[in-house]
């Protein structure tokens, strides 16, 4: 035997359920698309470079134009030559410096000067007034001649001159504001060719 007022208890529970389910899904509305303000804020949270970036760091980059790569490369490069520049007659490790005994004939004293300091440094530690301009072997300012006989650079190592021939070495003229010690000598400065 059906009970007629079960069924009718029945149909309105689910005409209940039914209602509660369309009113709940008219007032659904779909998530607002957040992912550009997220990418905003944490680009914001990102220290700024001064280069292009490649991928998630650069906002709407990822490319990077080919004058930056080009920069790049030269900078590599402009490192890697700074690195091999730094590598002179001056550039000795403290364990293997050594000293060079060196007459300064004018100045009327011998000092010793080490394998990694110029001529003229070591003068100018010693008080004494001597010549000099550029400090870069591109002038003949600091010129000397080394009196102990044979080339220049049998006593001494130039950091790059530019300034004397071979036949000006040979008659033992130096830069001292480049020359460093190799053996022992004597020099008389403020001579030039
Ligand atoms: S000061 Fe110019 S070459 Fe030495």
């Amino acid at each position: 035997m059906v009970d007629p007022v079960a069924i009718g208890f029945g149909a309105g529970l689910v005409l209940v359920f039914v209602a509660l389910h369309v009113a709940r899904g008219t007032g659904w509305e779909a998530t607002a698309d957040i992912s550009e303000e997220v990418i905003e804020r944490r680009a914001s949270t990102v220290e700024e470079t001064e280069f292009p970036e490649p991928g998630s760091r650069a906002i709407g980059g990822g490319s990077v134009p080919a004058g930056a790569v080009a920069a790049g490369e030269d900078g590599e490069l402009e490192e890697g030559a700074a690195a091999e520049d730094s590598v002179g007659p001056g550039d000795i490790p403290d364990d293997e410096i050594e000293y060079f005994e060196v007459e300064f004939a004018k100045e009327g004293d011998t000092i010793e000067v080490a394998n990694n300091e110029t001529v003229l440094e070591a003068g100018e530690d010693e008080g004494w007034d001597m010549p000099y301009a550029c400090r870069q072997g591109q002038c003949v300012s600091c010129a000397g001649q080394i009196t102990s006989g044979g080339n220049a650079e049998e006593y001494v190592e130039h950091d790059d001159q530019q300034m004397l021939d071979d036949a000006e070495l040979d008659e033992g003229y130096t830069l001292t504001c480049v020359a460093y010690p190799r053996a022992d000598f004597a020099i008389e400065t403020g001579e030039a060719p």
